[in-house]
């Protein structure tokens, strides 16, 4: 049977916003996250504690964090590369912290300027330090399914990676598409190797939906009980260190999936939709989401 309910973490704030070419606005992105936490959303990846030069983009993310509401029972998470970002994050109070490592050394290379050994080295004291705070620690695996440098990508290198994580710490970790490359057998043996180190209920999908595989890639993890995955509101979403990549999964889409199977996400359609409609007329252009784009047409 599949799961009777889902945890969907919102990561439009940052993964959507995160590669726009375009300045956002913080209080945009405030109001997005408002709007999120109206329809229901109840863990929201709020921003990522990058360097400024490498991601621009975020460069608000402590306007963001101190000028948002924090209402009781929503979790928010940001993305920390290093000691540095944990530090300029932890006043905030974070209720979860995101490493992001990757099993393609080329990526790590380009993405956070080191190799995935030196990336698991730095990652150590951040998860040590967050620990010791009580903020929860996972991790984000990219190029799980194939990496835009490296082309295919051996379970075997997602299982590595999984494993040094889970040594240093970590509590879960996220299987990312980061391309949107992956079919649904692909993702379940991609999924299979971080399940060699972390339980079932530790585990999380992220599939990016640049081949229109991202529910399929859904569903085929949601048949082996894998119950927790991140998405974006109308379908926003993209890594500025790979080319080619487009959107996440967008979160209407999901959700109508998953209602439709009759799981519960806890999420107001309707009102996730305005939300969808919201950040897209900010950015000047249409949503991503089909569901989101039906529906608003009724
Ligand atoms: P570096 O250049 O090797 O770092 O970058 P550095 O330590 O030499 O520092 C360079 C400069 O950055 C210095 O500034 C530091 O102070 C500053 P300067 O003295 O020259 O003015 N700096 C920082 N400033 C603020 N906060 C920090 C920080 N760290 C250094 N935390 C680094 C290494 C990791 C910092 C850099 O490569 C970086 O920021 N990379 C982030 C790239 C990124 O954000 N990518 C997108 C997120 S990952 C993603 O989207 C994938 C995911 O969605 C899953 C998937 O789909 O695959 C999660
Ligand atoms: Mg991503």
């Amino acid at each position: 049977p599949l799961p009777a309910r889902v945890r969907l973490v919102e990561v439009g704030p940052r993964d959507g916003l995160q590669n726009e070419p375009q300045p956002v606005p913080t209080a945009v992105k405030i109001e997005l996250v408002h709007r999120l936490q109206a329809a229901g959303a109840r863990d929201i990846e709020v921003t990522s504690f990058v360097s400024p030069h490498w991601v621009p983009q975020m460069a608000d993310n402590a306007q963001v964090m101190a000028g948002m509401e924090r209402p009781a029972g929503v979790r928010h998470a940001v993305l920390i590369p290093n000691l540095r970002g944990f530090e300029r994050a932890l006043p905030y109070r974070p209720d979860e912290v995101v490493v992001f490592g990757a099993a393609s050394e080329t990526f790590s290379q380009k993405n956070i300027n080191c190799s995935v050994a030196q990336s698991i080295e730095r990652f150590a004291p951040v998860v040590q330090a967050a620990r010791a705070e009580g903020i929860a620690v996972r991790g984000a695996i990219s190029c799980a399914l194939g990496c835009p440098y490296e082309g295919a990508i051996d379970p075997a290198q997602v299982g590595e990676v999984a494993g040094r994580m889970k040594a240093i710490g970590v509590q879960h970790v996220g299987v990312a598409d980061t391309i949107g490359v992956g079919t649904p057998r692909a993702v379940q043996r991609a999924l299979e190797a971080a399940l060699r180190h972390f339980d079932l209920d530790d585990v999380s999908g992220h599939f990016h939906d640049t081949y229109g595989q991202a529910l399929a890639n859904t569903y085929a993890a949601l048949e082996m009980g894998i119950w927790q995955f991140d998405a974006a509101v109308a379908g926003l979403g993209g890594c500025p260190y790979a080319k080619g990549a487009t959107g996440n999964v967008a979160t209407e889409d999901l959700v109508y999936m998953l209602h439709g199977l009759g799981i519960d996400t806890g999420i107001d359609l309707d009102a996730l939709v305005d939300a969808g409609l919201y950040i897209s007329q900010c950015l000047g252009r249409p949503s991503q989401s089909r569901a989101g784009t039906a529906i608003a047409r009724k």
